[in-house]
């Protein structure tokens, strides 16, 4: 589905009511915050305004008295435990928004000051990668809003996503915090060759053999645009240089611009490879849909990573879980639900958000934690051409909420 068509979808289409939003942002698991009265925050600019929480499904706090017992009478149970505990959903969803909408200005401003002969935006992506980092180790919400993309130029939305998806891997694959904001500089600046072949990249069909080729040099433009960065540190422009060159590379050396197999290939490039393609795989573009998150998913480890490294495939999968941020599935009480939060070390245990009755119905929005609800599992992921054939309403909503922009 298209921006465009989705604009006309929207005139349509009655406003979503506030109580049951496009995108809901959750309530919070905790039993305080019941009590609070579902609201739409104070809107910022750029970011759209958040939507009103969901109610909480009363077994949720069952479960989690259950699972706080001193002593564990299961695996699960002693798993439950060692589980860092989060902060509620409704306040992580706040602060994750304000670090995305930073992100992505940054992005924003990125790319057009790199068409600049002179530039100072190293320290400023070096602050934002430490933001992102530190977030991402107590705030996994972050990894949600990468769902989203930009309708005036995907290239911002996909060089934040990107970013955020790479330093998400960056850590769950250990790397220490020099490296992780080295990870972040070159994933910022991985595409920032692609600026000078917009006419290319926006056109609404596939490219040629020609084509394709004239694009592929944006590999090396990049690479002599990070010398327009004046205050890029001299001492890792030569390795930045060369990541960001080996971004397009693949394992198996099917890639450019040099084909190079993975024992040449930098660690960073091969977790910003993957970040790049699993984003532009699971976002729409002017020539084609997106691709369900759990089927692009299921592609890469199938295809024996479309040429990735097997590590890098692996970093992935730890980072977005095999039912990432946005999918939809069907649980085994077969309603149909949304994915909102990843446990980490728990790939099919996510926070989900209940949408529709296992007659594709509307409901009230609610929060399920399967992780702490042992009873409730995921059946199979609902592909989005189904969803758009039994609720269209609730598929040009769900579309619709996945474009960062001000209705
Ligand atoms: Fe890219």
């Amino acid at each position: 589905m298209r921006f465009s068509e989705l604009r006309k979808i929207k005139q349509e289409a009655p406003r979503p009511e506030p109580v049951n939003p496009a995108r809901s942002a959750p309530a919070p698991v905790r039993e305080k915050e019941k009590a609070v009265e579902p609201s739409l925050p104070e809107k910022q600019t750029p970011p759209p305004e958040p939507p009103a929480p969901a109610p909480v499904r009363p077994e949720i706090q069952e479960s989690a008295k259950q699972s706080t017992g001193s002593t564990p009478k299961s695996r699960r149970e002693a798993r439950a435990l060692s589980r860092p505990t989060e902060a509620p959903f409704r306040e992580q969803d706040l602060k994750a928004r304000e670090v995305y909408s930073r992100i992505l200005d940054l992005s924003g401003s990125f790319l057009k000051a790199i068409d600049q002969p002179y530039t100072e935006k190293y320290e400023a992506i070096m602050a934002a990668c430490g933001l992102v980092i530190e977030t991402l180790r107590t705030n996994g919400v972050l990894l949600n809003y990468t769902v989203y993309s930009t309708a005036e130029d995907y290239l911002r939305g996909h060089t934040a996503n990107t970013t955020i998806m790479s330093l998400a891997m960056g850590l769950e694959a250990g790397f220490g915090d020099s490296e992780l904001r080295l990870l972040g500089f070159c994933a910022m600046a991985h595409d920032i060759g692609m600026t000078e072949y917009a006419s290319l990249y926006n056109r609404p069909d596939r490219l040629g053999k020609n084509e394709f080729a004239e694009m592929s040099l944006h590999a090396e433009a990049g690479v002599a645009k990070l010398g327009r960065i004046v205050d890029l540190d001299y001492k890792i422009k030569d390795r930045a240089s060369h990541i960001v060159l080996q971004t397009h590379e693949r394992a198996d050396g099917s890639g450019y611009p040099d084909r190079l197999s993975d024992e040449e290939l930098d660690p960073l490039a091969q977790i910003i490879s993957i970040a790049d393609a699993y984003e532009a795989m699971t976002h729409p573009r002017a020539w084609r849909n997106a691709v369900n998150a759990p089927d692009a998913i299921k592609e890469l480890v199938e295809k024996e990573g479309r040429g990735f490294n097997a590590k890098a495939v692996k970093a992935l999968i730890s980072a977005v879980s095999i039912y990432p941020p946005g999918s939809l599935v069907q649980l085994s009480s077969k309603e149909i639900a949304r994915v909102i939060r990843v446990s980490r070390g728990f790939l099919s245990k996510p926070l989900v958000e209940i949408l529709l009755d296992p007659a594709f119905n509307q409901i009230n929005p609610q929060l399920l934690d399967l992780f702490e609800h042992p009873l409730t599992s995921i059946d199979r992921t609902v592909n989005f051409s189904e969803l758009e054939r039994r609720n269209p309403k609730c598929a040009a909503r769900l579309e619709m909420s996945r474009w960062w922009v001000e209705w």
